[in-house]
């Protein structure tokens, strides 16, 4: 019987392991070198001059919305599809998730939706770049034409860039404020939960440290509400090591990618991916497109290969959200989107001869 090909299989190595060890040993489990060392690297691999390490992504944006004083009364707009915790992060300050729909081909925010519910409460917009795609960069522009700030939610987009006016900005750059996430499944993970704020605005840098150490500044006063958000050093010595090879699994996952995407050219029933022009896919997540989900992830299963209904309840429609004014609104693309987006192995992981079963069962399928 072959083995079961998971959606993901987080990487660990001796020379993590040894990291790890070596930080235990050294007594310094918080607020030490480790995570000094890892907000440099991770800021320095984004191309911006702020970064500060916290406890997990959604803590970072939450972080992220207290920097940028957001709380009751005000609005932020946030896709529909995508990870709940988008949108309950919002929630969590007291102010108001804005549901917006998603472009029909890159599944990203919709602009043009966006731009129709900025009001004068809209403090913020929550773009997430979805299954490592980047956002369009229009949406930057909207943000920059309305004045709004725009929160980056990169969660699922280590390594990911796109060109804006002419230059190639990294995930994590692409915001006022930028969230990422290690979950194991992640495309760079740390051994447990965690997460990182970035940012390039100097006042907001000049706060990203302190909003996950209790508000407090080098003298210790707190200055700002804030609360223990931050990481252990373990995880950050294992995170800085995952950082490294950051590039060279992005490799794998693009070449796979490209090879899932060739075996689906002029498939019947199944439609790959697109990616989007000027950008470079981060791919954490393979999704393919078809009416036929449910049978399509039975054959899968059938041949031991992980695939799975990567969203199928839209944000607005979560219980959590069964009191909020759009509930029941209709948000086309995203409600088709969820019943027909389904993921499969793409992983930098995956051997060869997995590889090899993967597009075997795409084949067969039809
Ligand atoms: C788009 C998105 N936002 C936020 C999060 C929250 O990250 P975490 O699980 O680290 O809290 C995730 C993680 O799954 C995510 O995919």
């Amino acid at each position: 019987m072959p083995e079961r090909i998971p959606l993901a299989r987080p990487s660990w190595t001796n020379e993590m392991r040894q990291a790890a060890m070596d930080t235990l040993d050294s007594g310094r489990w918080v607020k030490g070198p480790q995570s000094r060392a890892f907000a440099e690297e991770f800021a320095a691999y984004c191309g911006v001059e702020f970064a500060s390490p916290c406890n997990s992504g959604s803590g970072a944006l939450i972080a992220a919305l207290r920097l940028l004083g957001v709380g009751p009364g005000d609005e932020v707009i946030v896709p529909s599809l995508t990870f709940i915790a988008t949108a309950t992060s919002v929630s969590m300050t007291g102010a108001t998730p804005v549901f917006a729909e998603v472009e029909g081909d890159y599944w990203c925010l919709d602009v043009e939706d966006v731009r129709q519910r900025v009001t004068p409460n809209t403090k913020a917009v929550i773009g997430v770049h979805l299954f490592g795609q980047c956002y369009t960069s229009e949406l930057i522009e909207l943000c920059q034409e309305k004045d709004i700030a725009l929160i980056e939610d990169a969660a699922q987009a280590h390594g990911a860039s796109i060109e804006v006016e002419g230059k190639v900005s990294m995930s994590g750059a692409l915001g006022t404020v930028s969230c990422f996430s290690f979950f194991p499944s992640k495309n760079v993970a740390v051994g447990g939960e965690g997460g990182m704020i970035t940012t390039a605005h100097s006042e907001i840098g000049a706060r990203i440290k302190s909003i996950v150490d209790h508000g407090r500044d080098g003298s210790l006063q707190s200055q700002e509400v804030g609360t223990n958000m931050r990481m252990s050093e373990v995880f950050a010595a294992i995170g800085r090591k995952q950082l490294a090879k950051l590039d060279s699994w992005l490799e794998v996952r693009r070449t796979n990618a490209l090879r899932l995407t060739k075996t689906l050219a002029n498939h019947p029933t199944l439609h790959a991916p697109l990616i989007r022009p000027n950008s470079k896919h981060a791919w954490h997540q393979y999704c393919i497109q078809t009416d036929t989900a449910e049978r399509f992830i039975d054959h899968m299963e059938k041949h031991d290969i992980a695939a799975r209904l990567i969203y199928p309840t839209p944000c607005h429609q979560h219980p959590v959200y069964s009191g909020h004014h759009q509930h029941s609104m209709k948000f086309p693309v995203t409600e088709r989107l969820s019943k027909q987006l389904v993921s499969i192995p793409v992983h930098h992981g995956l051997a060869e001869d997995e590889m090899i079963r993967i597009i075997e069962a795409l084949q067969q399928y039809t």
